[in-house]
């Protein structure tokens, strides 16, 4: 079939057998927000059709007004491509941000930091010692599927070089953006840490051993090879789900204590040392905290609600205090957090209808609505948010549990947390611990994307050497497939 595709750069056409349109799209480079991969939940893959619309469906006959409806707007992942298709679509813009990321290069060479997340990529530019920019850009393989064992299923299904194509292509413009914009012309180096399915991916390998049982990676530790003729270095994997995105990260913690580091997102991966042992495990996260899967989700950029604060009055803070666009993973938490400690969120996760309410500040029970929680105009905390988030609480703290069992270690013998994830740095403890994610009452330290902050320090030979020596250190426990899993998992659901 011929479809007609209007992007804010050019109108082209496709000929294409593919019914899905975001797997059509991204085939031909076209990549849209699709965050939650496809499910219909994240109502970021907005169009508008410029031939014959089709039927709209419930979900957007919600989010859309008839007007827009009328206009043609949809939800391009509820349909299927037809023929002579005519659509306007509207990319993923990149974002550029400053992060300040800390640096351990032993020459004035030009380097590349890449974090490649399920969801999003940050790729830093060091040139002369310091941080120039990093560039942010969507994980174009959202197409494909949220996680990545529906990448891997497509994979194995259909077609590995698609995935591999996709999105080596977006990793080669973005790092020839930064080069324009700072006037490079060589990079000596890119350190790429990932979670091991993305790194296979990466590298033109075949990801099907971490999908089956006994799920192995293509390889274990740490690799130097070439991608795309640069010299290019893969810290340390430890096993399927444990990957470099996590051994980098380890760069950033104090060794001599005994610590838990956990990396929260679509998986979530555990680092717990104890003297002399060093345990890496993981459990299924879920896109959530990362803003996908989440009504109103989105990633952590300018506008996205990071937090909130009751204080006699209700106050939504963004990121750089832009307009609000949507709920961040950190909002997600502030936002269960606050709701928790009036008991406007019962213990069983469902958010109250006003009348139920005993007592709590008249302001906020007035902002709950047919669609949830008014955060800001427009933007609700909804129930199926915070279903998407106990999911997450569930399984961390199941997978938790289980980590501590297996190796005997009491947690009050940990002097501190270590937390990464897409969240902002904005949490603080209490709300950490009045959500229910966390309920270790410790020193917690956050810090960001430490796969891209432990990438930045991999370029010199000491941080290398660190690194390599403590990973070999590491033992990988098997936790998710436990057969009391399930059991805790459920057990976690609620809050207490
Ligand atoms: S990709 Fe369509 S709603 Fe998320």
């Amino acid at each position: 079939m011929k479809v007609q595709i209007k992007s804010s750069e050019n109108t082209i056409e496709i000929e294409t057998n593919e019914n899905n349109p975001l797997v059509a799209f991204a085939k031909n480079s076209i990549f849209i927000n699709a965050y939650c991969g496809g499910k219909g939940v994240c109502k970021k893959c907005i169009v508008k059709y410029i031939t014959n619309p089709p039927q709209p469906t419930d979900k957007e006959t919600e989010i859309f007004t008839k007007e827009e409806i009328t206009d043609g707007y949809r939800l391009i992942c509820l349909h299927k491509l037809k023929d002579n298709d005519y659509i306007e679509v509207f990319e993923a813009k990149p974002s550029f941000s400053k992060i300040i990321n800390n640096i351990c290069v032993d020459d004035d060479k030009n380097y590349i930091a890449i974090d490649i997340g399920t969801t999003t990529i940050a790729i830093s530019l060091i040139s002369n010692g310091k941080h120039k920019d990093t560039l942010n850009i969507l994980n174009p393989q959202v197409s494909f599927g949220g996680d990545v064992i529906t990448r891997i299923a497509y994979s194995n299904e259909f077609s590995k070089e698609t995935l591999v194509s996709v999105l080596n292509s977006s990793i080669t413009k973005a790092i020839k953006t930064l080069k324009l914009k700072h006037n490079i012309n060589s990079i000596k180096e890119i350190v790429a840490s990932a979670n091991p399915t993305m790194i296979a991916f990466f590298l033109n390998q075949d990801p099907k051993s971490i999908g089956e049982y006994p799920y192995t990676p293509p390889f274990v530790g740490s690799l130097k090879t070439k991608w795309n003729d640069i010299d290019t270095y893969i810290p340390p994997i430890i096993g399927a789900f444990v990957g470099s995105d996590i051994t980098a990260g380890l760069i950033n913690m104090d060794i001599k204590k005994n610590f838990l580091f956990i990396d929260i997102g679509t998986n979530c991966e555990f680092i717990l040392k104890y003297k002399d042992k060093i345990f890496a495990a993981s459990v299924p996260g879920g896109p959530a905290l990362e803003g996908g899967g989440i009504d109103y989700g989105t990633i952590a950029k300018d506008g996205a609600i990071e937090s909130l604060e009751f204080d006699s009055t209700l106050k939504i803070k963004t990121i750089n205090n832009k307009k609000p666009i949507g709920i961040a993973g950190s909002g997600l938490i502030s936002a269960i957090a606050l709701l928790r400690q009036f008991e406007i969120i019962d213990t069983s996760g469902r958010l109250l209808e006003s009348w139920e309410i005993e007592d709590a500040p008249l302001q906020l029970i007035n902002r709950i609505k047919k669609n949830g929680f008014l955060l800001d105009n427009n933007i609700f905390l909804t129930q199926n948010s915070i279903r998407e988030f106990q999911l997450v609480k569930a399984s961390l703290n199941a997978g938790l549990q289980l980590l501590l069992n297996k190796t005997d270690i009491n947690i009050n013998k940990i002097d501190t947390i270590y937390l990464a994830g897409g969240f902002t740095k904005s949490l603080t403890k209490k709300e950490l611990i009045n959500s229910g994610l966390l309920t270790l009452d410790k020193e917690f330290i956050f810090l960001g994307n430490s796969s891209l902050n432990g990438s930045t320090q991999l370029f010199c030979k000491k941080n290398r050497e660190f690194l390599e020596n403590i990973s070999k250190r590491i033992s990988y426990i098997e936790i998710a497939n436990e057969n009391n899993f399930q059991e805790l998992y459920l057990s976690n659901m609620d809050f207490k």
